[in-house]
């Protein structure tokens, strides 16, 4: 059985006291146990993680890739926070790796602020969810299992 590494970057921990009007109610504990029972539902093994580091994401996508090439994983599904508008460092740790990957956003961010239109991730994402809430993670991962089966 494959492995989903659903990885949350910075203040993703703030899910459901962080602007709820945004991002919904639920905690980032709830959408672990939705993603652990889409997992189940789609035969996967669940891996979920958070971080507020820039420097700890870049080394899960480089295990990923060493874990993808190894045959044991299916991909990755990033919700990488702030860090899509900025992080060139993830940019290249995606493409550096080659490691499949679903960038995730639970807000529309086309639909927000200027400055969250562009992403660093996009472009080397095997495919976009956003604006879905936090069931836009099932939806992924059901997406996740479809493309590596
Ligand atoms: C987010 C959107 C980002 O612009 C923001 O910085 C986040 C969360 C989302 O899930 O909608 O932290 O990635």
């Amino acid at each position: 059985m494959k492995t989903a590494l659903v990885i949350n970057g910075p203040n993703l921990n703030l899910l459901g006291s962080r602007e709820p009007a945004v991002y919904g109610a639920q905690t980032l504990a709830d959408v672990q146990q939705l993603c652990e029972r889409t997992c189940a539902a789609n035969g996967l093994k669940l891996d979920f993680r958070q971080s507020n580091h820039e420097g700890e994401l870049v080394d899960w996508i480089h295990e990923a890739g060493r874990l993808q090439t190894a045959g044991q994983l299916a991909g990755v599904i990033l919700n990488a926070g702030a860090y899509t508008h900025t992080s060139v460092a993830l940019h290249d740790a995606i493409k550096g790796t080659g490691v499949t990957l679903i960038e995730l956003h639970i807000s529309n961010v086309h639909a927000r602020e200027a400055f969250r239109h562009h992403s660093y991730i996009s472009a080397v994402a095997k495919a976009v969810m956003a604006g879905f809430g936090v069931n836009g993670y099932a939806l992924a991962i059901a997406g996740l299992a479809q493309l590596s089966s």
